[in-house]
């Protein structure tokens, strides 16, 4: 296992839970904040905020705790993509957009500010770095390791695993198929990968000795706890934490989770051009089908017409990103969830040993 510091963040917390970096504004500064103060490690969400905000938010976190916490990034992916099946999509979402009273946005690809957005992390010395979508290329993580203490990369099977690793990252977050938001896959494809996280994390296992952090429908401390048995160093919880009042997700979306009117979550495309998993709502039952593999052309595409829908009250054509565990979720504060998470794993694994003294 590589020792650069790495390591020690880890170690450093008191509590083995990491707090998802959420872009779309549910991440803020309060609620890293809080997480870090628990004793977990709290994280901002760089994908999709200007440079100027990226800083700003930086230096709030700063404000509110001396401890350590994380900047996650958007790794920029290939911008082509079939004009055509955009052209397709965008003609079947006319009627969508004009029922909210919204202008359906251009379908364009960016770099979601790539070299600013490093520029800045480097800056401020974020003490972690995580990426999704991607894995730098050796250089950009050997330089940037000059900077913070420790970069994670997000993984969705071994293979991915096994390039990040040789690229140098200190730590893999795992993410499993029950995770909410976008999956982390390195690159867009049109078949998605299903593996639920306890096998994957064993094919991660025998691929790096590396610290693993473990993401995906995780909900309670004794999920946390299964998580710690299977290997992992700590545990990313994304879902549980948009509940928080210090989280920037609209009410309706916060309300949605644990509404019964939505039975449950898919992996849908329909939002964004990228597989993602959220509550099955009117619009992913209507769209999923039709919607084309480009990211991030989709999500301008219909960025204003989720804005729109939101403003109507209509969380129907929210994106509503959750995990498989989305019922648990509950509105108490994120630095009293973080101890209880932590507490609650503690207790489970004695009863567990309890249960099966061997
Ligand atoms: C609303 C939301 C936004 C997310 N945004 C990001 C993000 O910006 N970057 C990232 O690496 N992961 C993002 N994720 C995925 C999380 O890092 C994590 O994998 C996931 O939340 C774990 O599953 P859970 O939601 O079931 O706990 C997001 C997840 C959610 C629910």
């Amino acid at each position: 296992v590589a020792d650069h510091g790495t390591v020690t963040v880890l170690e450093s917390l008191t509590v083995p839970i990491v707090q998802a970096p959420m872009a779309g504004g549910v991440s803020t500064p309060a609620l890293a904040a809080a997480v870090s103060e628990a004793g977990g490690l709290g994280f901002l969400a760089a994908g999709y905020l200007t440079v100027e905000a990226l800083r700003d938010q930086i230096r709030a976190v700063r404000r509110l705790t001396g401890r350590p916490f994380g900047v996650n990034l958007f790794v920029p992916g290939d911008p082509a993509a079939d004009q055509e099946a955009l052209a397709r999509y965008r003609d079947r979402l006319e009627a969508e957009a004009a029922l909210y009273g919204a202008e359906l946005g251009k379908a364009m690809a960016d770099d979601d500010g790539w070299a600013g957005k490093l520029a800045v992390v480097r800056e401020a010395r974020v003490p972690v770095v995580s990426f999704t979508f991607g894995c730098p290329s050796p250089a950009t993580i050997a330089n940037l390791k000059r900077f913070v203490s420790t970069v994670v990369v997000t993984v969705t099977s071994a293979a991915e695993a096994r390039l990040a690793t040789e690229a140098g990252a200190d730590v893999l977050c795992v993410q499993g198929f029950e995770a909410g938001g976008h999956r982390g896959t390195f690159t867009n494809t049109a078949r998605i990968d299903d593996l639920g996280l306890l096998p994957l994390l064993r094919r991660v296992c025998a691929v790096t000795g590396l610290p693993l952090i473990a993401a995906g429908g995780l909900a309670r401390g004794r999920d946390v706890a299964a998580v710690l048995v299977a290997g992992a160093a700590a545990a990313q919880l994304g879902t549980v934490f948009v509940a928080c009042p210090e989280s920037g997700a609209n009410p309706l979306y916060k309300a949605a989770l644990t509404n019964p009117v939505f039975p449950g979550t898919a992996v849908t495309r329909a939002f964004s051009g990228r597989a993602a998993r959220g509550l099955v709502n009117r619009f992913v039952l209507d769209h999923s089908e039709g919607a084309p593999v480009a990211y991030p052309h989709v999500h301008h595409m219909t960025k204003a017409l989720r804005a729109a829908a939101a403003r109507a009250g209509d969380a129907e054509a929210m994106s509503l990103w959750a995990g498989q565990g989305h019922v648990f979720a509950r509105e108490i504060p994120a630095g009293e969830l973080t101890r209880a998470l932590a507490a609650d794993a503690r207790s489970a694994l004695v009863e567990a040993l309890r249960r099966h003294p061997g």
